[in-house]
């Protein structure tokens, strides 16, 4: 709250461990990732609380009862290429029946502005739930460009998951978009004059492919 009322930063014991693992920088490629996508299974439980229910009628071995079910169509993960892919497939891990769509962008090192290179989504995304996820929200260009396309393409419901977040790019986020709730697992001190993320955990992508 305070500051941010759109964000909910996750606090569970098991999900900041895990962060000050995933951010040590003698933290080695495979276990990087295991670290990612454990992190991300814990974030997509806070993300999916707002998934409807519906009563439905079940016979247990026992007796008839009415007992909650998901209702409708459900969800649709869109991962940020390629950081995203990092800790798309914990969430998968606990909803393995949600589409996926993929928007690539990156960082034009210069500008910090995104790039798309690549956008792929299901054709009933705008019946969906699109939960948009990337490790990092720094300028929040990224993120931003992201839910417009998903904005354009007809999607009402959308929300952010990250791992770490920047306050310059919450403030950013909030401003081009406050109807989308975010999602972090923590709220950095600043970004610096690259546009990286102090302490943060460097470049998500290249800790998590090992390419730098
Ligand atoms: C990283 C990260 C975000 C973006 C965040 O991706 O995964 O997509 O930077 O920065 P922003 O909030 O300032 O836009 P990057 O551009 O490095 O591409 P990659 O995932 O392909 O490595
Ligand atoms: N992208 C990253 O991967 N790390 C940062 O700190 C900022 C943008």
């Amino acid at each position: 709250m305070g500051e941010f009322p759109n964000v909910t930063v996750v606090t569970h014991p098991l999900v900041q461990h895990k962060l000050t693992l995933l951010r040590d920088r003698r933290t080695p490629t495979a276990q990087f990732r295991l670290l990612a996508r454990e992190i991300s299974l814990l974030m997509a439980y806070e993300v999916t609380r707002v998934l409807p229910l519906e009563d439905v009628t079940i016979e247990t071995p026992l007796e008839a009862m009415s007992a909650p079910r998901l209702v409708g169509k459900k969800l649709c993960f869109v991962s940020i290429l390629r950081a995203g892919n990092g800790i798309l497939d914990g969430m998968l891990d606990l909803v393995p029946s949600a589409r996926v769509g993929h928007i690539g962008l990156y960082r034009d090192p210069a500008t910090l502005m995104p790039v798309e290179y690549y956008v792929k989504l299901p054709d009933d995304v705008s019946q969906r739930l699109a939960v948009v996820v990337d490790p990092m929200l720094a300028t929040a260009h990224s993120a931003c460009a992201a839910v417009v396309r998903l904005k354009q393409a007809g999607v009402t419901q959308i929300s952010f998951t990250c791992l770490i977040a920047a306050p310059e790019g919450l403030r950013v986020f909030a401003a081009e978009h406050p109807d989308v709730p975010l999602f972090t697992a923590a709220i950095d001190r600043c970004l610096d004059e690259h546009g990286y993320i102090r302490p943060g955990l460097g470049d998500a992508g290249d800790r998590l492919y090992g390419t730098r």
